[in-house]
């Protein structure tokens, strides 16, 4: 079998025991959480994991891709959490490019990939994709409630952590394997929520409206500005503009 699973109680953040392992770890390891005591999320944010209620795991993968391809990863695993929602809630989720899985206006995953590069070569030496998805529903802290949602506030099954899981590395697994033809992208497209909408583009230092035309064969976001120019995403912050 292709992965290594691991199951603990608590750590501080998978991704960071991954981090720390990395020079030891085989492809495909797997490292679960029932919590995390410092989970993090992108741009130096938390990522609430309480125990019981969400799935915290890291997969330690060592794609045989170029650098610039490496976001194909962090779309195949956010493809592969939506798989996991529809199969078992019945729900249709949307992906919030790159990585942000929502139920209606709710995110009920987020997913952070940390990668290091082999020097000279331009590629990947390993990639670590830390994904955490809200499962069971609780009360949420005050900050993040009007952004964040868990999948049981949409539904009235309750699905075992374990088994959704399970779905997941499955889901997973078949769109890495096929991951240079790209088989994770049609869907991706389809699941998107910001294809043809009008969007603000968050950067650093300046913020500006566009439209978000394409995601292309490396998953960038293609946006196209007011004066008709093309631009091509490899990450960022989208907001969509409400009209
Ligand atoms: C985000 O939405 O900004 C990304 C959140 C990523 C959370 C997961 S939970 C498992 C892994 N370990 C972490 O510390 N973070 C990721």
């Amino acid at each position: 079998p292709f992965y290594h699973v691991q199951v603990v109680n608590s750590v501080d953040s998978t991704n960071n025991e991954l981090k720390r392992n990395a020079n030891d770890l085989p492809d495909g390891f797997v490292l679960a959480a029932n919590e995390q005591t410092a989970g993090r999320g992108r741009n130096g944010h938390d990522f609430h994991s309480p125990s019981q209620n969400g799935i915290y795991f890291s997969m330690f993968l060592k794609p045989d891709l170029p650098i610039n391809q490496a976001l194909k990863v962090t779309a195949c695993s956010s493809m592969a959490v939506v798989d996991a929602i529809e199969k078992n809630y019945g729900i249709k989720p949307r992906v919030k490019w790159v990585n942000d899985v929502l139920i209606g206006q709710k995110k009920v995953c987020g997913i952070l990939c940390e990668g290091s590069v082999e020097m000279n070569l331009a590629k990947l030496e390993y990639i670590i994709v830390g994904i955490g998805i809200n499962v069971h529903s609780y009360s949420m802290p005050e900050e993040i409630r009007s952004i964040a949602g868990c999948i049981e506030d949409f539904s009235d099954r309750r699905v075992d952590r374990n088994l959704f899981l399970r779905d997941v590395l499955n889901a997973f697994l078949k769109y890495y394997r096929t991951i240079d033809k790209n088989t994770f992208l049609p869907r991706y497209k389809e699941y998107s929520c910001l294809l043809g909408k009008e969007i603000n583009v968050i950067e650093p230092h300046c913020t500006y409206a566009a439209k978000a035309v394409d995601i292309n064969d490396r998953a960038n976001l293609v946006i196209e500005t007011s004066d008709g120019t093309r631009k091509v995403l490899s990450s960022g912050e989208i907001h969509i503009r409400e009209k």
